[in-house]
């Protein structure tokens, strides 16, 4: 892959100027981070905003959670769905106020240990919070490299080896990988969406396989539905007596 170079300065120009105002993005405090991205695990950026707040109100560090009772997280949590990430969240803060000195661990594999935090929420944390060069891949990040590259691949649905994220790994900004991220994430959000993509304003066009063979709906492919099959079943009911 040889223009690397390129589309990372132009993913962060673009991003730079574009970007949306988050809450998220004008704090350098990892727990509101980790909060944030696991609100964004299974709901999207406006939705989330009202959720952040009242969570972060309610309880503004790791150990005014790790204190609380489940009901009171629920009660929070109630109206975004997926309650399990609150039910982890509280327990991975509870966690580290026994053991970790109420702060949340400073690196990749420390939060990978955490529960409710998987990879994806790893990455993204210990980029943006601790600068550590780790690359995103939501599904966000899959469909925008699925089109530059070229690359067929259902997202979720590779077992080990990924191309996806080995073109992510390669992309990463290894100086910025934060801002790297948010980047990606934010250009798939806001310009490479699933339907109707905004190629013309797209920073990364020139670079995009997807756009220049005129292709991008066949990037990223869909599942297909797994094949039916109709089944007949014989019964045989044996009586005694009646
Ligand atoms: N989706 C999940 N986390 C995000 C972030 N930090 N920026 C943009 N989109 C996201």
């Amino acid at each position: 892959m040889v223009f690397e170079a390129e589309i990372r300065a132009k993913l962060r120009t673009w991003y730079l100027t574009n970007r949306r105002q988050l809450p998220w993005r004008e704090t350098t405090d990892p727990y509101r981070i980790w909060v944030s991205e696991i609100i964004l695990q299974q709901t999207r950026v406006e939705q989330g905003l009202d959720f952040y707040a009242r969570f972060l109100e309610r309880f503004p560090d790791l150990e005014s959670l790790a204190r609380s009772d489940e009901e009171a997280v629920l009660k929070i949590w109630q109206g975004l769905g997926y309650y399990s990430r609150a039910r982890h969240m509280l327990e991975a803060a509870r966690q580290v106020s026994r053991t970790g000195g109420g702060k949340l661990p400073g690196s990749y594999a420390g939060l990978l240990a955490l529960k409710g935090t998987g990879p994806y929420t790893a990455a993204a944390v210990s980029s943006i919070a601790f600068g550590e060069p780790r690359a995103v891949v939501d599904g966000n990040v899959h469909r925008v490299l699925s089109r530059i590259y070229g690359i067929a691949e259902v997202p979720g649905a590779y077992h080990g080896s990924s191309a996806v994220a080995g073109a992510a790994e390669e992309l990463l900004d290894r100086e910025e990988p934060g801002i790297h991220n948010q980047a990606v994430m934010e250009l798939g959000a806001r310009i490479c969406t699933p339907r109707n993509p905004g190629c013309p304003s797209c920073p990364l066009r020139d670079y995009c396989l997807a756009f220049r063979e005129g292709r991008i709906e066949e990037f990223p492919p869909r599942a297909t539905a797994p094949l039916r099959r109709k089944r007949y079943f014989n019964y045989l009911v044996a009586r005694n007596g009646q």
